[in-house]
């Protein structure tokens, strides 16, 4: 009888906590988790499962500087490709990163995976920013790009 008391007691404040969640939290879990699936399906080969790249060839995921830095172009990157002389954790790359042109919805859940793991932590990148970036894409992966701000 007594357990079953504080079970219920234990449920009730289980449902009161979930549903104190604010629809920005729920909106983020819901990027973040299916983030995580796009990653090891489309980047994770290349970029590693803790974001940690691969030596000179692949540059790591944690520079939070760069990522913040370059926020609004990590859509792009990701869409179009990218071949740039860049800095990351100041160390040089100057490799290429093939396009993947995938659904918005997907480019948004992926860029909120990777910019609040491996130690970023910078909130969620929905549908509508995306949608804002990617118009203005312009030579953003081609060779007569903007040089990326550092
Ligand atoms: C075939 C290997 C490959 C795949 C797959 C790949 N990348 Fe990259 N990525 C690279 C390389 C190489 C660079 C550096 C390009 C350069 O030097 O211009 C890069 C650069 C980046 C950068 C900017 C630099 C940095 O380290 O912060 C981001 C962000 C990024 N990739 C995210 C992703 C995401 C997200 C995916 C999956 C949707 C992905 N990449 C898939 C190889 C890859």
């Amino acid at each position: 009888m007594k357990l079953k008391i504080i079970a219920s007691i234990g449920f009730i404040l289980f449902v009161l906590i979930v549903s104190c969640q604010s629809d920005e939290q729920l909106e983020f879990k819901r990027y973040y988790s299916a983030g995580s699936l796009v990653y090891q399906t489309h980047c994770q080969n290349c970029h590693g499962a803790n974001g940690e790249g691969l030596q000179a060839l692949m540059p790591p995921l944690t520079d939070s500087v760069f990522l913040k830095a370059n926020k609004a172009r990590l859509a792009c990157f990701v869409k179009n490709g990218l071949k740039e002389k860049i800095d990351i954790s100041k160390r040089p790359f100057d490799g290429q990163m093939p396009p993947n042109d995938l659904p918005h919805i997907e480019i948004a859940n992926v860029l909120t995976y990777i910019t609040n793991s491996f130690g970023n932590k910078m909130g969620t990148i929905n549908t509508d920013e995306v949608d804002a970036d990617l118009g203005k894409c312009e030579g953003v992966g081609k060779s007569e790009s903007p040089e990326v701000r550092k």
